[in-house]
């Protein structure tokens, strides 16, 4: 089966060509390095000990898109590509609407010219909005506050709209909730450009000494210990989850919904100090104001995959810590240097 993976080279979709090449699917890789970097590819070819064909493309160019339809046969389209900033999303609703929703308008279009049926579609908890209780089940009601979370759900949407036109597309919308965590091997993980948003590679970026202090937004929720509780998942466990719902789709269910993630949730301060126990780097805070938008708690029912895909998180939130940390201290500089031993 040829997969056609739109943002290859990125975190979770780095890590899910190399579980899909373990499973032996030939893979396409398509992306235009806006916030990954040509060395992914080697380093995926390396831990998987395969080959792939790439693209640099950008999904807003129809035409050099176009190409890689003619070139390949094309079974099942797994769509990561997109801008993923909150903050930056805000201040430029237009990049987002361009870069997500175009990009996706013309992969449908080629879709239907090329008659590709099946489509796993990278979508996020960041849909369901400020929940009104955990854990958060499928059907819950959806909104958004920020305009790459309406990226997100315009396109769960458009892909709604089309499963009902067409009855010959098989399309899984996953929801994942925080991705940690990086390959055992130490050679792709996640890498920010600039000052990173997500929590995880901010502690890994304090921690490896590339930033003086982690700022944890907020500690007056009403949690546990005040900070903030997110759901956080191995993006091994979330790379893992798309060959299960590929092989779904093989059972032609029309539009399928899962929430990717563990199902328990850890506060700010709980992830610190896990940080701290699997790295042995103690991790210097301070507490700031929360930060606009932030839910207090967030955290997923993960049943449906679990009944419907057989899949379910295997790792706990210590070696989600200790990949991590291998990966960034390994790592100092991202991909800007070379891995060594
Ligand atoms: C964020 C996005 C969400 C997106 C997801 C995955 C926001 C508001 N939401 O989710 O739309 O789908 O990333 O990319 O940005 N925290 C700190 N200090 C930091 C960073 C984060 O205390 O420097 C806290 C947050 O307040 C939160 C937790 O850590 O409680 C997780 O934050 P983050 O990693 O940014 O993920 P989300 O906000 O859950």
């Amino acid at each position: 089966m040829n997969i056609l993976v739109t943002g290859g080279a990125g975190y979770i979709g780095s890590h899910t060509v190399v579980e899909l090449l373990n499973y032996n699917y030939n893979v396409v890789v398509v992306d235009n390095f806006s916030n990954s970097s040509p060395i992914v590819l080697d380093r995926i070819r390396e831990i998987s000990k395969k080959d792939f064909k790439f693209y640099e493309v950008d999904l807003t160019n129809k035409e050099d898109l176009e190409i890689v339809f003619k070139e390949n046969e094309i079974d099942a389209i797994i769509h990561f590509a997109a801008l993923k900033a909150v903050g930056e999303s805000v201040k430029k609703p237009l990049d987002y609407y361009y870069n997500n929703i175009l990009s996706t308008l013309y992969l449908f279009d080629l879709m239907r010219k090329y008659s590709v049926c099946k489509f796993v579609f990278s979508s996020s908890a960041t849909v369901y909005g400020q929940p009104k209780k955990c854990p958060i089940v499928e059907d819950f009601p959806l909104s958004v506050t920020n305009p790459y979370g309406r990226s997100k759900l315009i396109i769960e949407d458009i892909l709604r709209d089309m499963c009902f036109a067409y009855s010959s597309l098989d399309v899984a919308i996953l929801r994942y909730f925080n991705p940690i965590g990086a390959h055992k091997s130490g050679l792709i993980g996640e890498e920010p450009d600039g000052i990173p948003n997500n929590i995880m590679p901010y502690i890994t970026k304090v921690a490896v000494g590339k930033l003086p202090v982690l700022n944890i937004f907020g500690d007056d929720y009403d949690t546990l210990d005040g900070t903030g509780i997110r759901d956080y998942i191995h993006v091994l466990d979330l790379a893992r989850g798309h060959v299960k719902a590929l092989k779904k789709l093989e059972e032609n269910p029309g539009l399928v919904t899962y929430n990717l993630g563990t199902g328990h949730g850890y506060s700010v301060l709980q992830l610190v100090n896990a940080f701290s126990r699997a790295s042995g780097k103690k991790i210097p805070y301070t507490i700031t104001d929360r930060r606009a938008g932030d839910v207090a708690v967030c955290y997923a029912d993960p049943s449906k995959a679990e009944k419907e895909l057989g899949w379910k998180a295997n790792y706990g939130i210590d070696e989600m810590c200790q990949d991590s940390w291998r990966w960034q201290s390994k790592n100092p500089d991202g991909y800007r240097e070379t891995a060594k031993g």
